[in-house]
């Protein structure tokens, strides 16, 4: 009776091994390769942003200087790494695409006033919060673009 049961049992045990050894390794480079995927998206930092910045409003949002100044600002400030129009640099992204673009103005004033500073991206705090929304404005302006040919 032991006998028989102890037979069948070691293959049973070798089975739930195999069966429990595949579980763990099958999902892992699943779990690895979406891990990834959102690490190295550029525009990651956007989701990052605290309610309360996403909600904010932008005051500059109906001042119809803010889009000629916003423009001005940016080309001082920004179009060295995100192109004149903003449709991506040698050292930024394109700021029209659509995770910019369908950011609220308040996510992109957090993004300015923080920057994403271990990935390159200043920080403009310095820049008085005027210009930023001025420059806020301007860029949610732009609207979609294509990404351009890499
Ligand atoms: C020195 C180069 C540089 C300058 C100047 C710069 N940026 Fe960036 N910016 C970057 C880089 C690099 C990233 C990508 C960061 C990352 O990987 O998250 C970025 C990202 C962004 C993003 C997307 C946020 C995200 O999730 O990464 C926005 C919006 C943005 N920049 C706006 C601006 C604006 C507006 C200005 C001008 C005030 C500006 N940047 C100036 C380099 C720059």
């Amino acid at each position: 009776m032991t006998m028989t049961h102890a037979a069948t049992s070691l293959p049973v045990i070798c089975a739930a091994l195999i069966v429990a050894l595949a579980l763990t390794v099958v999902p892992l480079p699943a779990q690895k390769e979406s891990a990834a995927t959102k690490d190295d998206s550029i525009y990651a930092e956007l989701a990052k942003a605290p309610q309360k910045a996403v909600v904010r409003r932008n005051p500059m949002e109906h001042d119809p200087e803010a889009v000629a100044a916003g423009a001005k600002l940016f080309e001082l400030h920004c179009a060295e790494c995100h192109g004149e129009n903003a449709e991506g640099g040698r050292k930024g992204p394109s700021l029209r695409a659509r995770e910019v673009q369908q950011a609220t103005p308040g996510t992109l004033f957090w993004i300015l006033t923080n920057g994403v500073v271990r990935r390159g991206m200043p920080v403009w705090s310095k820049l008085p919060e005027p210009q930023r929304w001025q420059i806020v404005t301007y860029v949610k302006l732009l609207g979609v673009a294509e990404k351009p040919a890499e």
